[in-house]
């Protein structure tokens, strides 16, 4: 398939509102506690008859110090005691969760996430493993897809060798910005020597598609200082690369209070920095897989976009579609059947319910036919830029034009703005439309057309 895209800004200023991401279908607006930890035990025990893989999320919170921006989940503390009550409560959550699921379901990913997961130690990263394993049957081939969160800052080469050691083969390194001027302001000074010895330690240790977060937006960024730090990230040739918006919300995230707006960069400076990065990593030999992300051509995201395997859930864009996956640790959220159950949001009511002998799922949501039929259609759009509606009519016994007709009429405007081609065999997300993903799904999404407008999601753009 073509995976080119075209920078429009007339349209994206048009387009540009609020809209959520779409890591789940309904999103975590709906859920409620009306779905309990006796809810979700049920739909794990009943998702054994389908025998389907498995994969594992592992929540670290921990942060050595804050970065201004930070919209994660996350506890700032120097304190490193903190990491072993909170890994005991984890291991007791294997336990729990290990029992419902049968032995034979094999992980075949597995990722660890913050915060930041290098914050425990080195015996604490492979207790944390073993203890996984004694309750999963993972993937010890080096098939499954085993990545972690890096904050160079937070790891040594021997940090990456013990990683790899323990089973990952996958990694992110978190980066942002090169430029000092922009570290400072964000509270996240960080060496570029240390960024390239992990980078390098990763690469002699066989990890496979590394990956670097970058962010637009933060202050005193501008499109020459963007595309310095961006010459210097394609020269380390990672062969993944996030580049996410910063979104300034301060009253919801509290040391966003810290930036000051004066520093950040315009609306319209915003806009020319992603137009630039676009160009620059295009042009480059990045190709655009959606939604913030971008990979070589030959990395394996890049081509299962290509021949149609991509998948997307809360792990981000994958290869291993229709696993069950399994949240453990605080504010994790796990999707297993036709459910999504999250857990307790703050670590002592984390703990409270570990120590209960409870899992610790507070809210949820089991999903209805329709919502299953739209979260097909929604991942569908978002991973290959291309619905087949024939695809969608057999899988779910249905008419597309039927069932879709007030769907279909709410995209007229961007089949004349360009963004898509309908015709009877399906819909195309044309070059124009793919930086607004987003605003596509959107029109799938019953839950927005009931309510006045998007609420609490960050902009599109
Ligand atoms: C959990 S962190 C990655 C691991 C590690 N804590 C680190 O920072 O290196 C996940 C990523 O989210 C992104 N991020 C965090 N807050 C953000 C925000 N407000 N807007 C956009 N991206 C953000 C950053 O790129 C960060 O690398
Ligand atoms: S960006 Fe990473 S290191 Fe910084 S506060 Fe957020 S989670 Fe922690």
């Amino acid at each position: 398939m073509d995976q080119s895209i075209t920078f429009d800004l007339d349209l994206i200023r048009r387009y540009d509102q609020s809209g959520p991401r779409y890591t789940s279908y309904p999103t975590a607006v709906e859920f409620h506690p009306g779905f309990t930890a006796d809810t979700y035990a049920e739909a794990c025990r009943n998702s054994n008859a389908s025998g389907r893989a498995l994969s594992l999320y592992f929540h670290i919170p921990f942060c050595d110090t804050v970065c201004f921006y930070c919209a994660c989940n996350k506890i700032a503390t120097k304190d490193r005691s903190l990491a072993q009550p909170y890994l005991e409560r984890v291991y007791r959550e294997l336990a729990l969760q290990g029992a419902l699921f049968d032995r034979s379901r094999r992980v075949e990913q597995l990722h660890w996430g913050g915060g930041t997961p290098t914050f425990i130690s080195h015996d604490q990263m492979v207790e944390l493993m073993e203890q996984t394993r004694k309750h999963f049957t993972l993937a010890d081939d080096d098939s499954g897809e085993f990545s972690i969160e890096i904050d160079p800052r937070e790891a040594t080469p021997e940090t990456i060798a013990l990683l790899r050691r323990i089973g990952f083969n996958r990694m992110s390194l978190g980066v942002q910005d090169f430029d000092p001027r922009v570290q400072e302001a964000v509270n996240r000074i960080q060496a570029e020597a240390d960024t390239m010895a992990v980078l390098g330690a990763a690469r002699d240790q066989g990890f496979r598609s590394i990956s670097i977060d970058l962010i637009y937006g933060l202050p005193f960024q501008t499109v020459e200082s963007f595309d310095e730090t961006l010459a210097r990230v394609i020269d380390c040739g990672p062969d993944r690369l996030s580049v996410f918006n910063y979104a300034h919300l301060p009253e919801r995230f509290k040391p966003q209070r810290r930036i000051n707006p004066e520093d950040l960069p315009r609306p319209e400076v915003k806009l020319d920095i992603l137009q630039a990065t676009i160009e620059r990593l295009t042009s480059s030999g990045y190709v655009y897989i959606g939604m913030d992300h971008f990979a070589r051509p030959n990395d394996e995201l890049a081509l299962a976009q290509r021949d149609g395997t991509l998948y997307r859930n809360f792990q981000g864009y994958s290869t291993h579609a229709h696993c069950d996956l399994v949240g453990i640790g605080v504010t994790s959220i796990g999707m297993v059947g036709s459910t999504y159950a999250q857990n307790e949001r703050t670590i002592d009511e984390y703990h409270a319910a570990i120590d209960a002998g409870r899992l610790a799922v507070f809210r949820g949501v089991g999903l209805s036919r329709d919502d299953e039929i739209r979260r097909d259609v929604i991942t569908r759009l978002i991973c290959h830029f291309h619905l087949p509606f024939a695809a969608v009519e057999e899988r779910w016994g249905l008419r597309f034009a039927d069932y879709f007709a007030a769907d279909l009429a709410r995209l007229e405007p961007m089949i004349a703005d360009g963004l898509i081609a309908v015709d009877g065999e399906g819909i195309d997300v044309l070059p124009r439309g793919r930086l607004l993903i987003r605003n596509i799904c959107m029109a799938f999404d019953a839950y927005l057309a009931n309510k006045e407008g998007p609420v609490g999601f960050s902009k599109v753009i």
